[in-house]
């Protein structure tokens, strides 16, 4: 199994290109299905979850091929199996949105149940309302959803979400393209991924608007094409490194991003006393080393607010700030596994329930660490980088789910980081 070793206590100086959007990849990945034409992806992130689901979309009959640079390019032109089994859908839950464009298309899907998963039980509920709303009948049987449409094409019909969710939003619009008449959706997301799926569609023929507010609307269509389409940068990504660079100090320029996608995080980080300087499709990061930082108090909350996908690495920079801050975590129930880890680094953090007290400043030494999901994991590369000592990561396939060439990105800009392999 591989490893990270992290050596901290280097500035960080440089430039690093962000990758597209994993969780925006995966869902256009998706989307495959409602086409017998290709569908280009370029700037797609070369990840273990996208190859995951790369190898879900083989088993329904989709090819697949990648060139060298970052395009994907994938072909659904005959879907040979409607089936997605236990063993293909457990390790991540995107691959449960095969459904919606499975029966979009087909009028029929079996797709195993995703279960829980380490931050939360995350059920799906309200993709499966959605779809009984566009006229599908549902029947759950030995942790399989069982899904058909009579007459074979959905409906057009009004879902309205009790509370918002990414995924569900998503798989509903994926599904609604190809029924007769138009649906609209209520209580909808916006986080940027939803508006780059959207635009995706579009470009396959598709006619969603409204797409990045509360309320969509599809217009049904007979057909979809095939398009090319580039993947939105990934502001999680972005948001990462950003915290590395305040947590090691030094001046980095992020780019191939999308600024305005970080907004929460960006106030967040002028408040604790960061310098940011932002451009058109760059982020300039700046922090002397010597500067204290000041906590910041964040809670998590759906686009525009501060993503729960970057509360571990903001948890990793506010254990070096000056007096106490509080986490709240609105989203997931169990997303603060990255606490007892810190705290064998030397940070004082007291989880009670939604909430985490932080008190800093900490002065972090290494400690061979692990976590649990990969935003945790990538917290304790962010703590590592301003600890003293050596900081062994562990279990780094969580890493490698959602972080395209990690090492790489933060050793050209200076860090003291490596992986080894237990095998070489
Ligand atoms: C997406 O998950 C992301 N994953 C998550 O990123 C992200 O944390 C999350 O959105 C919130 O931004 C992908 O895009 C692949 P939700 P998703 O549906 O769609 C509950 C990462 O680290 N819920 O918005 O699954 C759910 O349990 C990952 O990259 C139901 O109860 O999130 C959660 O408490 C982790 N029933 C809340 O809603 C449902 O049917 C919001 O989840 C659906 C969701």
């Amino acid at each position: 199994m591989d490893r990270i070793l992290l050596r901290g206590g280097n500035p960080l100086h440089g430039e690093i290109p962000m990758s597209g959007a994993k969780n925006s990849a995966l869902k256009l990945m998706a989307a495959c299905l409602l086409t017998d034409e290709p569908l280009v992806l370029s700037n797609a992130p070369r990840l273990a979850d996208t190859r995951f689901m790369a190898h879900l979309l083989a088993h329904l009959g989709v090819h697949s091929s990648e060139d060298a640079g970052s395009v994907l390019t994938l072909n659904a032109k005959d879907i040979t199996n409607t089936t997605a089994p236990y063993e293909l859908v457990r390790k991540m839950r995107a691959t449960f949105n095969v459904l919606g464009p499975l029966l979009a298309r087909m009028g029929a899907a079996k797709v195993s149940l995703p279960g829980g998963c380490a931050i939360g039980a995350r059920p799906v509920d309200l993709h499966l309302k959605a779809f009984e709303a566009l006229g599908a009948e549902i029947e759950l049987s030995e942790g399989y959803v069982e899904a058909k449409v009579p007459g074979g094409r959905l409906k057009g019909g009004r879902v309205v979400f009790p509370f918002v969710s990414v995924g569900a939003t998503e798989h509903t619009m994926l599904a609604a393209t190809l029924a007769s008449g138009t649906s609209v959706l209520e209580n909808c997301a916006c986080e940027p991924e939803i508006a780059d799926l959207a635009g995706c569609l579009n470009a396959m023929g598709a006619k969603v608007s409204g797409a990045g507010t509360s309320t969509i609307t599809i217009e049904g269509v007979e057909k979809l094409s095939g398009a090319h389409w580039p993947v939105v940068p990934d502001r999680i990504e972005t948001g990462t490194y950003a915290l590395a660079a305040a947590a090691a100090g030094g001046k980095v320029r992020l780019t191939q991003v999308r600024p305005q996608h970080n907004d929460a995080l960006w106030s967040a980080m002028e408040q604790a006393g960061v310098t940011i300087t932002q451009g058109e499709d760059w982020v300039e990061v700046e922090r002397d080393p010597a500067t204290p930082i000041k906590a910041v108090d964040i809670e998590t909350r759906p686009y525009p607010g501060f993503p729960t996908d970057l509360q571990a690495q903001f948890m990793g920079l506010m254990v070096l700030a000056e007096g106490a801050s509080v986490m709240t975590e609105t989203i997931f129930e169990n997303r603060f596994m990255h606490a007892p880890e810190l705290s064998r680094m030397g940070a004082d953090i007291h989880v009670r329930g939604r909430e985490a007290v932080v008190r800093g400043p900490a002065k972090l030494t290494g400690a061979p660490v692990m976590a649990t999901d990969l935003r945790a994991s990538v917290s304790l590369v962010i703590a590592g980088l301003a600890a003293k000592g050596e900081t062994e990561i562990n279990r780094v396939y969580h890493l490698d789910r959602g972080f395209e060439r990690l090492e790489e990105k933060l050793s050209r800009c200076g860090a003291d980081i490596r992986r080894v392999n237990d095998r070489e």
